[in-house]
Protein backbone atom coordinates (compact mmCIF):
# COMPACT_ATOMS: atom_id res chain seq x y z
CA UNK A 1 0.00 0.00 0.00
CA UNK A 2 2.62 2.56 0.93
CA UNK A 3 4.66 1.60 -2.47
CA UNK A 4 1.34 2.07 -4.58
CA UNK A 5 1.41 6.02 -2.83
CA UNK A 6 5.01 6.65 -3.74
CA UNK A 7 4.88 5.57 -7.17
CA UNK A 8 1.89 7.43 -7.62
CA UNK A 9 3.44 10.45 -6.19
CA UNK A 10 6.66 10.11 -8.34
CA UNK A 11 4.43 9.88 -11.24
CA UNK A 12 2.98 13.29 -10.47
CA UNK A 13 6.34 15.25 -9.91
CA UNK A 14 7.33 13.46 -12.87
CA UNK A 15 4.03 14.94 -15.00
CA UNK A 16 4.49 18.44 -13.40
CA UNK A 17 8.06 18.34 -14.17
CA UNK A 18 7.30 17.03 -18.19
CA UNK A 19 4.22 19.69 -17.67
CA UNK A 20 6.93 22.92 -16.62
CA UNK A 21 9.54 22.23 -19.21
CA UNK A 22 6.38 22.16 -21.91
CA UNK A 23 5.43 25.46 -20.76
CA UNK A 24 8.81 26.69 -20.41
CA UNK A 25 9.97 25.62 -24.30
CA UNK A 26 6.54 27.83 -25.34
CA UNK A 27 7.55 30.91 -23.76
CA UNK A 28 11.05 30.45 -25.39
CA UNK A 29 9.59 29.91 -28.57
CA UNK A 30 7.77 33.20 -28.24
CA UNK A 31 10.24 35.14 -27.15
CA UNK A 32 11.88 33.93 -30.30
CA UNK A 33 9.56 34.84 -32.67
CA UNK A 34 8.97 38.41 -31.06
CA UNK A 35 11.38 40.69 -32.90
CA UNK A 36 13.09 44.09 -32.06
CA UNK A 37 10.61 46.12 -33.74
CA UNK A 38 7.61 45.51 -31.38
CA UNK A 39 9.75 46.47 -28.46
CA UNK A 40 9.30 50.04 -29.44
CA UNK A 41 6.18 50.06 -31.71
CA UNK A 42 3.09 48.77 -29.37
CA UNK A 43 0.10 50.62 -27.98
CA UNK A 44 -0.78 53.30 -30.43
CA UNK A 45 2.44 53.55 -31.87
CA UNK A 46 2.11 49.83 -33.14
CA UNK A 47 2.92 48.66 -36.79
CA UNK A 48 -0.60 48.25 -37.22
CA UNK A 49 -1.85 51.12 -36.62
CA UNK A 50 0.08 52.20 -39.20
CA UNK A 51 -0.52 50.14 -41.34
CA UNK A 52 -4.27 51.72 -40.62
CA UNK A 53 -3.66 54.92 -41.02
CA UNK A 54 -1.69 54.25 -44.38
CA UNK A 55 1.84 54.91 -44.06
CA UNK A 56 3.33 52.09 -45.69
CA UNK A 57 0.99 49.42 -48.33
CA UNK A 58 3.73 46.98 -49.20
CA UNK A 59 6.34 45.59 -48.14
CA UNK A 60 8.79 47.96 -50.41
CA UNK A 61 6.98 51.13 -49.07
CA UNK A 62 7.92 50.03 -45.39
CA UNK A 63 11.41 49.20 -46.34
CA UNK A 64 11.78 52.29 -47.85
CA UNK A 65 10.29 54.27 -45.42
CA UNK A 66 12.50 52.69 -42.47
CA UNK A 67 15.41 53.01 -44.28
CA UNK A 68 15.12 56.05 -46.28
CA UNK A 69 11.46 58.10 -44.51
CA UNK A 70 12.15 60.82 -42.00
CA UNK A 71 12.37 58.76 -39.51
CA UNK A 72 15.34 56.31 -41.00
CA UNK A 73 17.97 57.77 -38.28
CA UNK A 74 15.59 56.63 -35.49
CA UNK A 75 15.95 52.51 -37.10
CA UNK A 76 19.55 52.72 -37.75
CA UNK A 77 20.11 49.45 -34.95
CA UNK A 78 17.38 47.56 -36.66
CA UNK A 79 18.62 44.40 -38.51
CA UNK A 80 17.66 43.87 -42.02
CA UNK A 81 15.94 40.76 -40.52
CA UNK A 82 13.71 42.67 -38.02
CA UNK A 83 12.70 44.56 -41.13
CA UNK A 84 11.67 41.15 -43.37
CA UNK A 85 9.95 39.86 -39.75
CA UNK A 86 8.01 42.72 -39.92
CA UNK A 87 6.99 42.63 -43.03
CA UNK A 88 6.08 38.81 -42.41
CA UNK A 89 4.08 40.01 -39.21
CA UNK A 90 1.91 42.29 -41.65
CA UNK A 91 1.41 39.98 -44.04
CA UNK A 92 2.61 42.70 -46.12
CA UNK A 93 3.24 41.88 -50.06
C1 LIG B 1 14.46 51.95 -30.68
C2 LIG B 1 13.04 52.02 -30.90
C3 LIG B 1 12.53 51.60 -32.29
C4 LIG B 1 12.74 50.41 -32.93
C5 LIG B 1 13.53 49.19 -32.44
C6 LIG B 1 12.00 50.50 -34.16
N1 LIG B 1 11.39 51.71 -34.26
FE1 LIG B 1 10.19 52.33 -35.79
N2 LIG B 1 10.03 54.15 -34.92
C7 LIG B 1 10.53 54.50 -33.68
C8 LIG B 1 10.14 55.86 -33.37
C9 LIG B 1 10.49 56.62 -32.08
C10 LIG B 1 9.38 56.32 -34.48
C11 LIG B 1 8.73 57.68 -34.66
C12 LIG B 1 7.34 57.61 -34.08
C13 LIG B 1 6.51 58.80 -34.45
O1 LIG B 1 6.50 59.19 -35.61
O2 LIG B 1 5.81 59.32 -33.57
C14 LIG B 1 9.32 55.23 -35.43
C15 LIG B 1 8.65 55.29 -36.63
C16 LIG B 1 8.43 54.19 -37.46
C17 LIG B 1 7.63 54.20 -38.65
C18 LIG B 1 6.88 55.40 -39.22
C19 LIG B 1 7.86 56.24 -40.01
C20 LIG B 1 7.20 57.46 -40.62
O3 LIG B 1 7.96 58.23 -41.20
O4 LIG B 1 5.99 57.60 -40.54
C21 LIG B 1 7.66 52.95 -39.18
C22 LIG B 1 6.96 52.46 -40.43
C23 LIG B 1 8.50 52.14 -38.31
N3 LIG B 1 8.96 52.92 -37.28
C24 LIG B 1 8.78 50.80 -38.51
C25 LIG B 1 9.68 50.07 -37.76
C26 LIG B 1 10.07 48.71 -38.06
C27 LIG B 1 9.54 47.89 -39.23
C28 LIG B 1 10.98 48.35 -37.12
C29 LIG B 1 11.76 47.04 -37.02
C30 LIG B 1 12.62 46.76 -38.17
C31 LIG B 1 11.13 49.46 -36.21
N4 LIG B 1 10.33 50.49 -36.64
C32 LIG B 1 11.93 49.46 -35.09
C33 LIG B 1 11.28 53.69 -32.85
C34 LIG B 1 11.70 52.42 -33.13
Amino acid sequence: MKEKKFYSVSFLLVFLLAGSIFYFKDSLLISANSFKCLKCHKGKDSLETYLNEGRFKTADELRKLVREGPKAGLHITSSDEDLERAIKYLNLK
